[in-house]
């Protein structure tokens, strides 16, 4: 990707707090990653991601999924103004929605899912308490491609996250999180230098 002089040019999508899309707008703002967040895409109207990107003054693109027929009618609309901006990357970053193909397809090998767990452990909803009620005594934080299924997509990088027995889903989520908002922006950072490079599941990191 992106191995000129230009910058990256990355969508976030997010529907909650949106502290990873904020972890990585400060790490580009510290010029350690030459990419530029043009836009978040957003599902929740009153999501305070949306706040975020006001005080960074990014541009958001809300939409609400109820006003359309389908999934794939919006991840259209969705695809053409990203395609219009010349988006390289989409991050989603606590998307909490299920993506079809129409999504997919256009942005295989650029599109990336940061996901609380170790995958293939605790896909899906609810990773941070999947692994506390499961008994786990390592889990972390995952990187990677996003493919067809729900978090199946080939891994570019994961940190591990040591369970505490006192540990409650809050507690566990904040490390997690802690660990989260350093992994995104490296990988960003690595995909904006042209180091990761993807073939079949396999993801290669050059160092
Ligand atoms: C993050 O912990 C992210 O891993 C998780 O949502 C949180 C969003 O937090 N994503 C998923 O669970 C996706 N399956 P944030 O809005 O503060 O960045």
């Amino acid at each position: 990707m992106s191995q000129s002089n230009e910058p990256l040019k990355i969508a976030v999508f997010a529907s909650g707090s949106g502290s990873n899309f904020q972890a990585l707008a400060e790490a580009i703002k510290r010029e350690d990653i030459h990419a530029s967040i043009e836009l978040v895409v957003c599902d929740k109207p009153s999501a305070y991601v949306l706040e975020r990107a006001n005080q960074l003054n990014i541009a958001t693109y809300v939409f609400k999924p109820k006003e359309y027929a389908s999934r794939e009618h919006y991840e259209q609309e969705i695809v053409n103004k990203l395609l219009a901006d010349g988006i390289d990357l989409i991050v989603l970053a606590g998307y909490m929605r299920i993506i079809t193909n129409v999504l997919v397809e256009p942005f295989y090998g650029r599109m990336i899912n940061i996901h609380p767990a170790l995958l293939p452990s605790f896909p899906g909803l609810d990773g941070v308490g999947q692994a506390l009620d499961y008994g786990a005594k390592l889990t972390g934080a995952t990187v990677h491609f996003v493919d067809g299924g729900t978090d199946t997509g080939p891994i570019i990088a994961q940190q591990v996250v040591e369970i505490r027995e006192d540990d409650t889903k809050e507690t566990l989520a904040h490390r997690i999180q802690q660990v989260e908002h350093i992994l995104l922006p490296k990988v960003v950072r690595m995909i904006s230098e042209g180091k990761v490079t993807l073939s079949g599941r396999k993801v290669r990191v050059a160092q």
